[in-house]
C-alpha cells in the first residue's frame, strides 16, 4: 500500500520522508491555508522534496478554467497531480488533463457511482472520503470496499486513494480492503506505530536491562 501524505506543511513531509514513510503528498486549498504559504511556492518544493505524485487541488468550477489552472500547476515538476472536484466539470477537465498526459486526482468522491466515472473519465487517482462520509453517520469503509469490487471487476486502472483518514482503524481497514493508496494527517501515520502493549513490553525490559548493572556502549 502506498502512502501519500495529507499536509502542505514541509517540516512534517521531511521528517515521514526521511523514514521512508511517504510515497507522494496530498493538498487542498484548506491544507494550503493552513500552511500560511503560496500555492506554487509550496507545492513546489514538496515536487523536489518527495519522488512520488504531489496533489495540487484547481480552484475554478468550470472546466475550461480548470483545465488552465490544472496546466499551470503540472507545469511546476513532473510529479504533479492535478486534483479536479468531483462535479461533471470537473470530469470534462479530467479527461483532458489525462488525455494531455497529466496525472489526475478526482477528489471529493462520495460514492462509488461518481468513482465509476472517475475512471472512465481518465482519472489516475479516485479520492473518496471515508472520514466526511461517517461524519454524517454513513460508512465510509463501505465506499471504498464498492470502489474496488466495481474497478477489479471491469479492470479499471484508476487508483483508489483512501482521502479522509481520520483513525488507524481507517488507515487498518483501507489496507484490509485493498486501497491502492491511503492520504493520511502525519499524526495519523505516526499514530500507527503505537500500541500500548509495545509500551508495557519496552518498560518491562527497561527494568530487567537496569538490575543486569550491564552496559552495551
Ligand atoms: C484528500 O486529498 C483530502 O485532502 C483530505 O483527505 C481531506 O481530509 P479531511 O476530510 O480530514 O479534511
Amino acid at each position: 500500500m502506498k502512502f501519500f501524505v495529507d499536509t502542505a506543511d514541509t517540516a512534517q513531509i521531511a521528517e515521514l520522508n526521511d523514514l521512508g514513510m511517504v510515497d507522494g503528498v496530498t493538498t487542498n486549498p484548506s491544507l494550503i491555508l493552513k500552511s500560511g504559504r503560496d500555492i506554487l511556492e509550496v507545492t513546489q518544493e514538496i515536487a523536489a522534496m518527495v519522488e512520488g505524485p504531489v496533489s495540487a487541488e484547481v480552484v475554478a468550477l468550470e472546466a475550461d478554467a480548470m483545465i488552465a489552472e490544472g496546466r499551470k500547476l503540472a507545469a511546476i515538476a513532473p510529479n504533479i497531480a492535478v486534483k479536479v472536484p468531483l462535479t461533471w466539470d470537473g470530469l470534462r477537465a479530467c479527461k483532458v488533463l489525462s488525455g494531455e498526459g497529466n496525472m489526475v486526482n478526482v477528489t471529493l468522491c462520495f460514492s462509488a457511482n461518481q468513482a465509476l466515472l472517475a475512471a472512465k473519465a481518465g482519472a489516475t487517482f479516485i479520492s473518496p472520503f471515508i472520514g466526511r462520509l461517517d461524519d454524517i453517520n454513513l460508512d465510509g469503509m463501505q465506499i471504498i470496499s464498492d470502489i474496488r469490487q466495481i474497478y477489479d471487476n471491469y479492470g479499471y486502472e484508476t487508483q483508489i486513494l483512501a482521502a479522509s483518514i481520520r483513525t488507524v482503524n481507517h488507515a487498518h481497514q483501507s489496507a484490509m480492503i485493498g486501497a491502492d493508496v491511503m492520504t493520511a494527517p502525519p499524526a495519523v501515520i505516526k499514530a500507527m506505530a503505537s500500541h500500548p502493549l509495545t509500551d508495557k513490553g519496552l518498560a518491562a525490559f527497561m527494568a530487567d536491562w537496569e538490575k543486569t548493572g550491564q552496559k552495551i556502549l
